[in-house]
């Protein structure tokens, strides 16, 4: 690498760093009381977030990884923020660092990292860095998750103002034919790439459509009011099972009166929105109804990780991936809503210019989209330097969500990025785009 490539991957990564720790400031930015509590047994106390950030930050980047390397922590104190031995459900109840010490540790670790980037030499790995980013970025994520979770008056206002959307592309679906495409991506084109996105792989995908756009609350709505919750037929025998013993009866957050909240504020439910808060179970319903009611939709169903990738970036006319579903230019404004400051999706159709080749409309930002693969690696699968953030995942009871919502930063996000939770989590910020086998739906 040049030294000119090196200092501009320094300024990129240098930026990345402080938008996350901006970001994580602003949502930590509460009084004592609020950071220390816990609003879900699925959820950490905020607090515990933001001492998490700074420890991976000072494991990773200031002891290559190796946790019997001494850290800012004492080894007692360190051990209260390992995501793998202390459960969500019992973090509140540990000896946490204070707000202003958790705050007074990341801010060292910072300055100590971006020392150490300052200095970044032929020997050290630039992916290391992107790395933590994506990390605090994703800790973001969950944060506002235990911020929508939260009772009380809004905390974070209503959200920065969105495009309008377009009438007329509910529930319309595009075109994929079949044929050969290239399956997730190689560090030498995307170097920030986890490991579960490699390598790079010919799939043969037969034809299918795919919703032109997510599926809205108005259209969700209607499967609610058609008694979809009460009628075993659009469910799997799981999702039956789990729809009765958790009670469910419609999304997260919705009222039975066409209301929802949304960050503690009450509201009419947007009918053009994407709908959140299902689960995979859900989801999986949904389709199998609409299957049945929509005969424009004959063979409804979620699309596959191969499916959704295809539709999100496969130029057929160039027989090559597009880095975004638009193209090249990173995400902006007027093509993704990303980056948490929406506090919500925006309306189907507000983004035209993001399109994919295929015509397929807001795959990336709004709602993370359901997929009905189980998370498995790619096929010649090798574990980054952090070897437990995929691995131990894989084969597990997980589906895999595409695409990003609107909480997730644009500087971690790639069409080819896989989320992956339990199917009958809800408080992310999930949502569904349907697709069938040709022989489906009409255009
Ligand atoms: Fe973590």
């Amino acid at each position: 690498m040049t030294e000119s490539r090196r200092a501009d991957l320094r300024d990129v990564l240098a930026r990345n760093l402080t938008g996350a720790r901006d970001r994580t400031l602003l949502l930590t930015d509460h009084d004592e009381p609020e950071l220390l509590r816990q609003h879900s047994p699925l959820l950490s106390p905020l607090v515990w977030d933001l001492a998490h950030i700074g420890q991976q930050e000072d494991l990773w980047l200031l002891r290559h990884g190796d946790p019997r390397r001494e850290g800012l922590l004492p080894a007692g104190v360190e051990a209260l923020y390992d995501a793998f031995t202390q459960p969500r459900a019992v973090r509140s109840r540990l000896p946490l660092l204070p707000p202003v010490e958790a705050r007074s540790f990341c801010r060292e670790v910072r300055g100590r990292v971006l020392d150490r980037l300052e200095r970044l030499g032929s020997d050290d790995d630039p992916f290391d860095f992107a790395m933590v980013v994506s990390h605090e970025q994703q800790h973001d994520e969950t944060m506002l998750q235990a911020l929508n979770l939260r009772t009380g008056p809004p905390l974070l206002g209503l959200g920065e103002p969105l495009p309008g959307g377009r009438p007329g592309v509910a529930g319309t679906s595009v075109l994929v034919p079949g044929g050969p495409f290239v399956l997730g991506v190689d560090a030498a084109d995307e170097p920030f790439s986890l490991d579960n996105e490699r390598p790079a792989h010919v799939v043969d995908v037969p034809a299918f459509r795919i919703g032109r756009v997510p599926v809205t609350n108005a259209e969700y709505a209607a499967f609610v009011a058609d008694g979809g919750y009460s009628d075993p037929r659009w469910w799997s025998a799981r999702g039956w099972t789990h729809r009765q013993e958790a009670g469910l009866e419609r999304p997260q957050f919705w009222s039975a009166h066409g209301t929802r909240t949304r960050f503690g504020d009450v509201e009419q439910l947007p009918p053009d929105e994407p709908v959140q808060h299902v689960t995979y179970f859900e989801a999986e319903a949904y389709a199998a109804w609409v299957a049945a009611v929509d005969p424009a939709w004959a063979g409804a169903r979620l699309p596959t990780e191969a499916e959704w990738e295809k539709a999100a970036v496969w130029d057929p006319a160039t027989g090559r991936r597009r880095r975004f579903p638009w193209g090249s230019a990173e995400p902006t404004p007027a093509l993704a809503n990303l980056g948490g400051g929406a506090l919500r999706p925006a309306p189907v159709g507000a983004y035209p210019a993001g399109a994919s080749t295929y015509g397929a409309e807001q795959l990336m930002g709004d709602v993370w989209e359901w997929t009905s693969s189980p998370f498995q690696p790619w096929p010649g699968f090798r574990p980054m330097l952090y070897a437990d953030y995929s691995a131990p995942f894989f084969g597990g009871d997980y589906r895999v969500l595409r695409g990003g919502s609107w909480a997730v930063a644009a500087s971690i996000l790639r069409p080819s990025f896989r989320n992956w939770d339990h199917p009958i989590r809800r408080q992310v910020f999930s949502g569904i785009r349907l697709a069938c086998s040709i022989g489906g739906p009409a255009a």
